[in-house]
């Protein structure tokens, strides 16, 4: 399949099948906003188990933080957000569309009017949203939506390594809404101006920083293939230094094969102590940590994985994507790791017979305390495995008529189109042996 192709298929699939739809839809959209429905909310919130699972309750040298959206603007003056956090914006003269001054084609033609040479100097643009708190709007009201989940863990440094009495190297994770007025948000849900993160900023004693930000490269890989991506769509670009941000010595992008070409998927940086010494600076406190066991007191480095959730679960979609020819019928598929599938099983009567709707409905309702599951009834069983291979199902269990004599059900693999035959008691263990 060609590969702009595939997006346009993909962005279909969500709104038909309910992951994504355009936000404000019935009011023709919102500037690439977008609403997660009754599935992707389900996609969405596995892809952030996933990582939570992995990045905290895996591991006992990371604990977890939810931290404020709106936080003091001094925050944003410490961090360099307010001074540094721009693009370079320029403006076509002839069709007045605005673009990144850095994305801009090398023919230097206006990507949307043609015209040629006729972009304004850039300008430099400040990516964070401003809005007012309180009732009056002054320079006194001023606040920012955060860019970054990362501040929200530097300020509260010193309080979760006191309460967890955690020692460097040790780790905070965060997931939760950044904000970023984009000049260019694009690409589905790849690039929008609300959007998800998941963040770890992991303390380490200053002379471990390289030594760790290895080690994060090689673990942040090694998740996306364990969570079904193959190898081959995926490669650790590090950046040159040109492109390092305002606070990072290094930088390396774990990179996804999107449809129009190698993207950014997460983000592993080395920011060393400059924001603990920014905010220190900045409130008076001291973000030092005394390590008893030699004596000395320092500023712990930084290394930080820093990934976006719409962006992964856009990535587990393209990965996961497959069209095949059965039976002379197209069938289109989602190879979803069964712990990102939206729901792990879907309940299915072979028809609405009245005997075998309560038969379905009990086994629904044994199964829901341990996995999410869908029930449907509506068209025939073909159709039916269909929407299930679209939303990416692993497990099918049919309910048939011999079901009411033998007590069992058929399991249809999503992968294989294979059937097994399983006693209704059984079906627990037969699922949770499966999940990986
Ligand atoms: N705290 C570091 C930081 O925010 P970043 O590279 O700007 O670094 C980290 O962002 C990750 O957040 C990116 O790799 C991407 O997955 C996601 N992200 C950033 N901007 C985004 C946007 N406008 N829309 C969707 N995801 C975005």
């Amino acid at each position: 399949m060609a590969k702009p192709d595939l997006m346009e298929r993909i962005v279909n699939l969500c709104k038909r099948r309910g992951f994504i739809f355009p936000s404000s839809d019935i009011y023709g959209g919102f500037r690439s906003t977008w609403d997660y429905g009754p599935v992707g909310v389900l996609l969405k919130r596995n892809v952030k188990d996933a990582w939570w699972r992995s990045m905290v309750q895996l591991r006992d040298d990371i604990v977890g933080l939810d931290a404020a959206i709106l936080m003091a603007p001094k925050v944003w003056e410490a961090s360099g957000h307010l001074a540094t956090f721009t693009d370079p914006l320029v403006d076509c003269r002839n069709c007045q569309q605005r673009f990144r001054a850095d994305h801009l084609p090398e023919s230097g033609a206006c990507p949307h009017c043609g015209a040629k040479d006729s972009f304004t100097p850039a300008r430099e643009f400040n990516l964070m949203f401003k809005t007012y708190v309180g009732p009056v709007e002054d320079d006194a009201a001023v606040t920012y939506l955060r860019p970054e989940t990362a501040q929200g863990i530097f300020v509260n440094f010193a309080n979760v390594q006191t309460t967890s009495r955690k020692k460097p190297p040790f780790g905070i994770a965060q997931i939760g809404k950044s904000f970023r007025n984009e000049i260019t948000p694009g690409n589905f849900v790849y690039r929008t101006r609300e959007f998800e993160q998941m963040e770890m900023e992991f303390f380490v004693p200053p002379e471990d920083g390289e030594r760790w930000f290895e080690y994060w490269c090689d673990e942040r890989l090694r998740w996306f293939v364990e969570y079904g991506i193959a190898e081959t769509k995926l490669r650790l670009r590090p950046h040159e230094p040109e492109e390092l941000s305002h606070y990072s010595t290094s930088t390396a992008d774990v990179e996804f094969d999107f449809p129009w070409g190698w993207g950014e998927l997460e983000g592993v940086a080395n920011r060393t102590d400059f924001d603990l010494r920014a905010h220190a600076e900045h409130s008076g406190q001291d973000l030092s940590y005394y390590d008893q066991e030699h004596d000395r007191r320092y500023l712990p480095h930084v290394i930080e994985p820093a990934l976006g959730a719409d962006r992964a679960l856009l990535a587990f979609l393209l990965a996961a994507y497959e069209e095949e020819e059965v039976g002379g019928e197209r069938r289109t598929v989602l190879h979803l790791d069964p712990r990102l599938a939206p729901y792990t099983a879907a309940v299915l009567p072979l028809s609405r017979h009245e005997s075998l709707l309560p038969v379905a409905d009990d086994v629904a309702a044994t199964l829901r305390p341990h996995f999410v599951v869908d029930t449907d009834s509506a068209g025939s069983i073909g159709r039916r495995y269909r929407r299930h291979d679209e939303v990416g199902t692993p497990w099918c269990i049919t309910i048939d008529f011999d079901t009411l004599d033998d007590k069992a059900v058929t399991v249809r693999d999503r992968d294989t189109m294979t059937q097994d035959r399983v006693a209704i008691e059984a079906l627990i263990p037969y699922l949770q042996d499966r999940l990986p």
